[in-house]
């Protein structure tokens, strides 16, 4: 077999068998398929598709080229959730817990942020104390003990698709869904989940802009489980706007404790109950998602799912006062208002803008090297659809390092559209794909 033929056939619209998938994906871990013909392939594929069956051939060979977490000393069926990136994302600090409470197990492997989205890790990690990197006897006991651990990737996951994918960041051939599905499938599947929650983002602040893309990822991801015996879910879910209302680590803690106590922003509570909804009835700890959800409620009412947060962040190490004193969480020396300059209604708000502003405040990475300052962000107070008055503040800035004040300010103020209209209410769900 040889890489040129592979290229050629994909290249001319053919379907690959599955051992030339697989030959492939080896060929290019080993090193012994060059750069250079990978990105023929991925370019090829990019351009001819791939069909549902080689989705999942390739999805399954990038699993086979690392390791592969066994998850088998936690009982009952282990659910994972997946969100494809979106700003001020505060939902698996919520879900873990809240899960957890109704009795499925969340053994979470979580990534740190870069770019314009945060990362869950360095949210857990402004909590006081907090330990991301437990050993694997540790996390599984956690799970067991406590009902839900989240760690960071430990041994060597889907190698293949991590070399892949820092080839199609700089070939071009990073939007393609086939590309897109088996990369984001294979981390599930190798970090050992039985049934995979997704939540597909769409807008401007997702990866996928528009929604027609946006339920074909859906869909295409959906399939790979279907073919690999995954019941995989997948909901498609707005990012136009941020996610409730704060962004950066320390405050979207604060966020995340507010709504586990029964409060917090509407949008990020409906979309936990949603997605937990799927996740306990996956984890067959519920008829249906609507008894699911319902249950869901009664813990977040209850108390219930805070008092596992609490219990769960004690575990890890954590400061569980934290949960009750908030102000022992990191603090940023000045909080700035960002004014609104005249009346009217809050039309747009770009997700991404914001995501760009907090990361330039010091609450995401840069680049790989750059530290993240836990206690800066921003906190969006008025969201689309609401009424603001010319000297209301839009947004709160958490601010610690003031040199590039004016530029965040300007580029946060950018990011907002304000009309003397009232918008349509604002779609926080807009299908699933079961
Ligand atoms: N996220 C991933 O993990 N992989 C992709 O290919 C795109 C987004
Ligand atoms: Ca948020």
């Amino acid at each position: 077999m040889r890489a040129y033929d592979i290229i050629r056939k994909k290249r001319d619209g053919g379907e690959l068998s599955q051992t030339e998938i697989e030959f492939m994906v080896q060929g290019y871990t080993s090193n012994e398929i060059p750069d250079y013909q990978m990105a023929a392939w991925a370019m090829a594929v990019f351009l001819r598709g791939m069909n549902a069956r080689e989705t999942a051939d390739l999805t399954m060979a990038m699993v086979r080229s690392g390791d592969q977490v066994d998850l088998s000393g936690i009982a009952g069926i282990k659910v994972d959730k997946h969100s494809t990136g979106g700003v001020g994302d505060t939902t698996t600090l919520v879900l873990a817990p809240l899960v957890a409470a109704a009795g499925a197990p969340v053994a979470k492997m979580s990534g740190r942020g870069l770019g314009h989205t945060g990362g869950t890790l360095d949210k857990f990690e402004s909590i006081p104390g907090f330990r991301v990197e437990l050993n694997k006897e540790e996390f599984i006991r956690n799970v067991n003990t406590v009902g839900a651990a989240v760690v960071g990737q430990t041994g060597n996951l889907a190698p293949a698709d991590k070399k892949l994918y820092a080839l199609r960041d700089v070939t071009a051939t990073v939007d393609s869904i086939p590309l897109i599905a088996s990369s984001i499938m294979s981390k599930k599947i190798a970090a050992g989940a039985d049934a995979i929650v997704l939540d597909v983002k769409t807008g401007s602040g997702a990866f996928m802009k528009t929604l027609e893309d946006s339920f074909a990822l859906a869909r295409a991801m959906v399939a790979i489980g279907q073919e690999v015996g995954r019941k995989t879910v997948a909901v498609i879910t707005d990012m136009d706007q941020p996610l409730g209302r704060a962004i950066g680590n320390a405050l979207e803690v604060k966020e995340a404790i507010e709504t586990l106590r029964g409060g917090g922003p509407s949008d990020l509570r409906e979309l936990c109950l949603t997605l937990g909804a799927h996740m306990v009835t996956l984890a067959g700890k519920a008829a249906n998602p609507a008894a699911a959800r319902a249950r869901l409620e009664e813990l977040l009412q209850n108390g219930q799912a805070l008092a596992k947060f609490k219990e769960m962040v004690a575990a890890q190490g954590g400061d569980p006062r934290v949960i009750d004193q908030p102000e022992l969480l990191p603090q940023a020396q000045k909080v700035i208002p960002l004014l609104a300059e005249q009346d009217g209604y809050v039309a747009r708000i770009e997700a991404e803008e914001l995501g760009i502003a907090a990361t330039m405040l010091g609450a995401g990475r840069e680049t790989k090297e750059s530290k993240v300052d836990l206690a800066v962000g921003l906190v969006v107070n008025k969201k689309v659809g609401e009424a603001v008055a010319a000297g209301e503040p839009l947004v709160w800035l958490h601010v610690n390092e003031e040199r590039r004040l004016a530029e965040v300010m300007a580029k946060v103020k950018a990011a907002f559209t304000i009309s003397c209209q009232q918008p349509a209410p604002a779609t926080l769900i807009y299908g699933e794909v079961v």
